[in-house]
């Protein structure tokens, strides 16, 4: 591929000369000098020479001697201080390991972009490249940076027989019919774009292992991970695997994979060392166990510390890192059951085993207590665990939020969770804080979050989509980025610097999630989507199943009563004030009012709206808005390019089509079910 749609936000051919580079600095653009060549280092370079090519129409000189009067320099601090005085010990200093500055020095004519290691250049250089792309002032270049999260990491979920779990954008571009794929061009774009944004792990496979994905720790698989992890490696991208906690018995026929079984932790240390000897820097593994049927220690009485620290033993010698999921629950069950709440179950599981857990052990708790829905509470976990530690999970792929055929922009849900206040030690105890490891000063921390590419050409299948993936990596190297902040990034990366196109382009994004919740589900309630694909409305298709996720709609009301004064006492899980807060229907945010309480249809909103009117109007004025963005798409006619135009056109099309049945749908459930007529008299099908 090599047209916009697939060079993404690392398109610069056709910027049209809308990126400016005014003398004295267009001269440093001719030279680039390296202070030394790594892999990584040299990645850097390719892609400052790309970009340079596509914007300036000339090819840079690379050199590793400084010959000329104007260059841009690149390299690690200690390289460069080889080269020249310019970077003082005190700034060097402020750099962390993946960290790096970048200055001007006008006396000298140079642009110095250095980081701490050779990680740091590369991410520098992405930075400077859009800087350049956003016409920022050159001569005035004097900044450093370092990532707030340790790991920033993608989770694939996909399956060998090419196939994604919840993908939405084609089929993988890792593998098909059970093999890898040849296509080792598409991977190394791939890396390339998520290290633009600053990713530095990747896990290549489900989080569901099956039969044969179990055996990619093998040595029949190894040889094709270990090059995978090469293409990767040249871009600071450490390679994981999700593993089967019950491989023992499956590759072995060990009769149990019960992890105080010494045979079991035997096998798991030859298996550590296999993988290592094909991958010195392999990553470690992310597990889902004990969770939607996928095996795990409580098959053998034993618990999730027990589980993970049989396999951190393994890796431990390694570095190697054991990241395991606390997406647990029972998934059995009964709707009859009232006791029962699935979204106690993260907590219930796992903050008793607070402590417990190796330190190359990591949590990784999903941003809220049910499963990526348009609107949840924060995960109770986050905050509840001191001395473990802790990363968060987001679901880039749309599977509940529209699946790429709607638009709908998370990075403004995603701040919401990262500046979430626990007050798990004091007042500003953010959510950001505690994956970071800042608050509970813990070794390893961070962000990861389930990928929405596969090998459409433009990666995402809506090509707004691209937007959530380059936003989430931003925000995993600094959560403080304001949403606004992210979307101009992207938006003048991708479609250049038209005023008119950035705001319009902007609007849409930044609007695009409350559209979505609107004409969907109210309130906080979620899951009124059809079973398993989980897409398009259905109110009661999952009120009667075995998930756990119900809304208890009857002619009355509608939610669920969590409070611990008379529901299922989930709110007690949170820390004060936000217990107290929850546990109050006058206090708790409309926008979660379904989640934690069952309230009459009359229930009064602090909008001053009754519930029912609540619905009524979100679902017209969200179908409404669905149907606006199609005129505003529409004023870009001729200002970017026929393709990307026509695709994103049809998409709103269909979207604003199936945001009105959304809307009909979920009107005439609640009026059917509780008799009362909107106020405004707009039509419902009764
Ligand atoms: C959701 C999703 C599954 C996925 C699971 C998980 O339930 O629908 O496809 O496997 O989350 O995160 O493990």
């Amino acid at each position: 591929g090599s047209g916009r749609a697939y060079e993404a936000w690392l398109s610069y051919s056709q910027r049209g000369g809308d990126v400016q580079i005014p003398n004295p600095y267009r001269q440093c653009f001719e030279h680039i000098v390296v202070a030394e060549e790594t892999d990584i280092v040299h990645s850097a370079v390719e892609e400052l020479k790309h970009a340079i090519s596509g914007i300036l129409g000339h090819m840079p000189t690379v050199t590793s001697v400084l010959d000329t009067p104007c260059a841009i320099v690149l390299g690690t601090t200690e390289s460069l201080s080889k080269l020249g005085g310019w970077i003082q010990d005190e700034e060097a200093g402020k750099l962390t390991d993946e960290g790096y500055l970048m200055k001007t020095v006008e006396t000298e004519g140079k642009l110095i972009i250095a980081g701490r290691s050779d990680r740091g250049v590369l991410y520098g250089t992405f930075h400077f490249i859009r800087r350049l792309c956003m016409n920022e002032d050159l001569s005035r270049l004097n900044m450093v940076e370092n990532p707030a999260n340790e790991l920033r990491m993608i989770n694939q979920w996909d399956n060998m027989d090419g196939s994604i779990e919840r993908g939405y954008a084609g089929r993988s571009i890792f593998y098909d019919q059970n093999r890898f794929t040849a296509d080792e061009q598409r991977i190394r774009d791939y890396a390339r774009l998520l290290a633009s944004t600053s990713i530095n792990a990747i896990a290549i496979n489900n989080v569901n292992v099956h039969e044969r994905e179990t055996k990619l720790i093998t040595a029949e698989d190894l040889p094709d991970v270990a090059r995978l992890a090469g293409i990767f490696r040249d871009y600071g991208i450490r390679l994981f695997l999700s593993i089967n906690f019950a491989s023992p018995i499956q590759l072995d026929g060990i009769d149990t994979a019960d992890p105080l079984d010494p045979r079991v932790r035997e096998w798991w240390k030859r298996r550590a060392a296999e993988i290592y000897a094909h991958i010195p820097d392999f990553g470690g593994f992310l597990v889902k166990a004990d969770s939607e049927h996928r095996p795990g220690p409580f098959t053998y009485g034993r618990d999730h510390a027990d589980g993970a620290n049989m396999l951190a033993e393994a890796l431990e010698p390694y570095g190697g890192l054991v990241i395991w999921r606390c997406f647990v629950y029972n998934c059995m069950q009964d709707w009859r059951d009232r006791s029962t709440d699935r979204a106690k179950a993260a907590f219930d599981h796992f903050q008793p085993l607070d402590g417990r857990f190796h330190s190359n052990v990591m949590l990784q708790v999903k941003n809220g207590p049910m499963d990526f829905q348009v609107r949840e509470p924060v995960s109770p976990l986050f905050g509840a665990l001191k001395k473990t530690n802790e990363v968060l999970e987001l679901q880039i792929t749309q599977e509940y939020t529209g699946q790429q055929r709607h638009l709908c922009y998370l990075i403004p849900q995603w701040k919401e969770v990262l500046a979430f206040d626990t007050y798990a030690r004091w007042k500003g105890s953010t959510v950001d804080q505690i994956v970071s490891g800042k608050l509970f000063g813990r070794p390893h921390g961070g962000i990861a979050a389930v990928s929405n590419i596969g090998n459409d050409e433009n990666w995402t299948g809506h090509l707004l989509a691209q937007a959530n993936l380059f936003g989430f990596g931003r925000l995993a190297w600094d959560p403080r980025l304001s949403s606004e902040q992210i979307t101009d990034e992207w938006v003048r990366m991708t479609f250049g610097e038209d005023t008119e196109t950035r705001s319009i382009i902007s609007c849409l994004l930044l609007q695009s999630w409350r559209t979505y919740e609107d004409y969907t589900a109210p309130l906080g309630v979620g899951w009124m989507v059809n079973p398993d694909h989980h897409y398009g409305p259905n109110v009661d298709g999952y009120e009667y199943s075995r998930w756990g996720t119900y809304h208890f709609a009857d002619r009355d009301g509608i939610g669920v009563d969590r409070t611990v004064k008379t529901g299922t006492g989930y709110t007690a899980q949170y820390y004060e004030p936000n217990a107290s807060m929850y546990e109050s229907p006058e206090s708790c945010p409309d926008e979660l009012l379904l989640f934690f309480h069952h309230v009459p249809y009359t229930h009064p909103l602090k909008s001053g709206k009754t519930v029912i009117q609540h619905i009524y109007d979100t679902h017209f004025e969200g179908a409404e808005k669905a149907e606006q963005m199609i005129s505003e798409w529409t004023k870009l006619k001729g200002k970017i390019d026929h393709d990307r135009f026509e695709h994103v056109l049809k998409r709103l099309i269909e979207q604003a089509d199936h945001a009105k049945e959304w809307r009909d749908i979920i009107n005439a459930y609640f009026y059917r079910k509780s008799g009362i007529p909107d106020r405004k008299g707009r039509t419902i099908y009764s």
